[in-house]
């Protein structure tokens, strides 16, 4: 499905609904992967909005895309409980060994790394989403098979 397809299913599932932004924006990201700037002016006139207060919010939450990502989104957590438990290490590992740089996409479309900031796993520092799979307490030699089991 494309933008054209889902985009006006989805403004009229949340055009309604009080602070309807965050939802659709949401709704979006779930169905496309992320939010394209050509939804841009379409979100914004169905909510009486600026492009501006829509480009605002979407620039302002890390979560949102605008770009479609790799076949795969490996998160890291980078919050202060995470970091203060080897998360720099736990990002230079996953670097490496997905031959990615954190905010970027491999050339090959298989990956993308990203930053996230507090997954609620913090007793379980540090943290990890991987195609919305929450891992704890991952280290060098965890992290190494959950990425080998993703057969990149
Ligand atoms: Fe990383 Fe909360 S700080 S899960």
């Amino acid at each position: 499905m494309n933008l054209q397809d889902q985009l006006p299913q989805l403004i009229a599932q949340h055009q309604d609904q009080a602070g309807a932004l965050l939802p659709l924006l949401h709704a979006v990201q779930d169905a496309l992967g992320y939010v394209p700037a050509e939804a841009v002016p379409a979100i914004a006139k169905a909510l009486n909005l600026s492009r501006a207060e829509v480009h605002g919010v979407l620039s302002y939450y890390h979560f949102f895309r605008s770009m479609p990502p790799g076949r795969h989104v490996v998160q890291i957590c980078r919050a202060e409980a995470c970091q203060a438990c080897g998360g720099d290490a736990l990002l230079a590992e996953a670097e490496q060994l997905l031959a990615c740089k954190l905010h970027e996409t491999r050339a090959d479309g298989a990956v993308t790394l990203e930053p996230v900031y507090c997954l609620g796993l913090c007793a379980s520092s540090p943290a990890m989403q991987i195609d919305g799979q929450l891992l704890g307490r991952v280290d060098g030699v965890r992290l190494a098979q959950v990425l080998a089991s993703l057969e990149l």
